[in-house]
């Protein structure tokens, strides 16, 4: 049987259009995605919008538009953003589907039933950017959100509560028990820690005098649900929408940026076992993305766009940067000149250059046709070993979510392989008309080495990948086989394609900045 993995981004709240962080999940839960289905997983992979609360109606009256009419437009911007940069996800779900809306409805009903929700009186710190109360010790210095620097606003109201102290003990022993719960290590840390102190109940209802916008109680008309109790459970109703509960779940490999760890590995886990659900698979939480060392925000005018990046460097070298430079778990930097320099080096003077020079030598030497690849000299079984080491690494690096050391491990194969060119020397030997067998053996070398670095690069270089397998005039079914010998793809005779620029060099960024 093969394995199954249900593959979640967080539900991107709809009062900001999509920015780098969340490009850089998407990317990151595609090229997995992309990474299992390969090596023949079953995968489910979900994003979507978070389209309830106060932050949303707030927003929306700013704009001048209702609620609904204005989730509908940043929703769509969303969705379309993704469909331009090939995010292929198999399900978006929006929190205002009417049967995510019948979900968490049934989800409140069995809780309340069970005796799991009272009613109580709410007071705190709220910040409205976080949608979610905050401890005097989690403010800062101040006494400010430390996400968004600003004053909480005190409230004071009647409201629903959900017994969620109830079920700490029992999510913090999950967490003892398995290391791999949350990853990496810090934030599983961190979520301990946060389970050591008392939690308290979590207050799931807004009283709709003060805010309509949000899933109605279904036992108490006057109140609407929080948004995150609502949102939340996007992850398992998402997967009953498609009838695939018993298929994916607990299967789920969550992703989410370490601003809204309490929420996942705090409310979250509560949440299912009150519900009777089993735990998720994994909670992977990475790091926050600065733009040229600053924190991006649309005052400072630093906000990266995907689509500008899409249009001037293309989806795939936007995708490489983000792979290859941010070590997941960690904060990485984002400037444009840092981009270029890294397209340059890796994309277009390693791939870009093996693929040129590989097919513009069949061409020149043999028409573009595929030589015999014997004799093997050692050098020939060097570079052979090359990728079959990068794909061990491959494969042992990209489960574990180190995606910048897995592309190392590839790139290292794809330098091995223009440094074989110029160790081999084909363009001098083919001066002399009796080395010509060699030239051919070595130019059907270097055509394995680029249809192994393909396969190797597609979950994470899908255009590229795709742009190769055409070059070397491979059929899909052909390329997709990751168990293809070395030196058993091409049969001599074998027509290349013309070659392509694929990455062509850049002087500078492209904006001029
Ligand atoms: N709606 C909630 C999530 C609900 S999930 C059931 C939410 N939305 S958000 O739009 O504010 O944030 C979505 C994601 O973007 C979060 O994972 C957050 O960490 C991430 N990022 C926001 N800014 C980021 C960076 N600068 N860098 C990396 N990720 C960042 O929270």
């Amino acid at each position: 049987m093969s394995k199954r993995i249900f593959i979640t981004t967080p539900l991107y709240y709809v009062n900001a259009e999509p920015h780098l962080g969340s490009t850089y999940t998407n990317v990151i839960c595609d090229s997995l995605s992309r990474y299992h289905r390969q090596r023949g997983s079953e995968v489910f992979f979900m994003t979507g919008t978070d389209e309830h609360g106060e932050k949303i109606a707030q927003t929306a009256a700013e704009a001048g538009k209702s609620p609904k009419e204005f989730v509908d437009e940043v929703s769509a911007t969303f969705r379309a953003t993704w469909d331009s940069c090939g995010i292929q996800y198999d399900h978006f779900i929006r929190t205002s589907d009417p049967h995510h809306v019948r979900f968490v409805q049934d989800v409140l009903t069995r809780i309340h039933a069970a005796g799991d929700i009272y009613f109580g009186e709410y007071s705190g710190l709220y910040c409205v950017g976080c949608e979610r109360l905050y401890t005097e010790k989690e403010l800062t210095s101040d006494g400010l959100c430390p996400q968004h620097l600003t004053t909480p606003i005190e409230v004071s109201e009647p409201n629903y509560f959900f017994r969620m102290e109830k079920y700490q003990d029992e999510v913090r022993r999950r967490l003892q028990a398995d290391p791999e719960l949350i990853r990496p290590e810090g934030f599983r840390n961190e979520a301990l820690a946060m389970l050591r102190e008392p939690i308290g109940d979590l207050c799931i209802s807004r009283p709709k005098a003060r805010l309509t916008w949000g899933i109605e109680m279904p036992f108490d008309r006057d109140y609407v649900t929080y948004v995150w109790f609502d949102a939340l459970l996007n992850y398992v109703s998402g997967l009953e929408a498609n009838g695939l509960t018993e298929r994916f779940w607990p299967a789920a490999n969550h992703f989410i940026g370490k601003d809204i760890l309490k929420t996942h590995a705090v409310f979250w886990p509560t949440m299912l076992l009150a519900a009777g659900l089993p735990l998720f698979q994994h909670l992977n939480v990475h790091g926050f993305w600065s733009s040229g060392g600053q924190k991006m925000s649309k005052s400072l005018g630093n906000v990266v766009k995907p689509l500008e990046l899409r249009d001037r460097y293309g989806m795939d070298a936007l995708r490489y940067f983000l792979l290859r430079e941010m070590v997941f778990g960690q904060d990485a930097d984002f400037t444009e000149q840092a981009l270029v320099t890294r397209y340059n080096a890796d994309l277009a003077n390693g791939l870009g250059n093996l693929a040129s020079r590989t097919l513009a030598m069949a061409h020149r030497y043999f028409a573009g046709v595929v030589q015999d690849s014997a004799p093997a000299e050692s050098v020939d079984r060097r570079l052979a070993d090359a990728f079959a080491r990068a794909s061990r690494e491959l494969d042992e690096h990209v489960p574990a979510l180190a995606f910048h050391r897995g592309l190392e491990a590839v790139w290292r194969a794809i330098d091995a392989a223009n440094k074989y060119i110029v160790e081999t020397a084909p363009f001098t030997l083919a001066k002399d008309r009796a080395a010509l067998p060699r030239v051919g053996a070595i130019l059907h070398n270097c055509t394995e080495a680029l249809r192994v670095a393909a396969q190797l690069v597609a979950p994470f270089l899908p255009d590229t990948a795709e742009r190769l397998r055409e070059g070397l005039g491979l059929a899909a079914a052909r390329f997709a086989d990751l168990e293809l010998p070395w030196g058993e793809a091409f049969v001599p005779g074998h027509r290349l394609e013309k070659p392509v620029a694929l990455f062509p060099r850049l002087d500078r960024p492209a904006s001029g900045a």
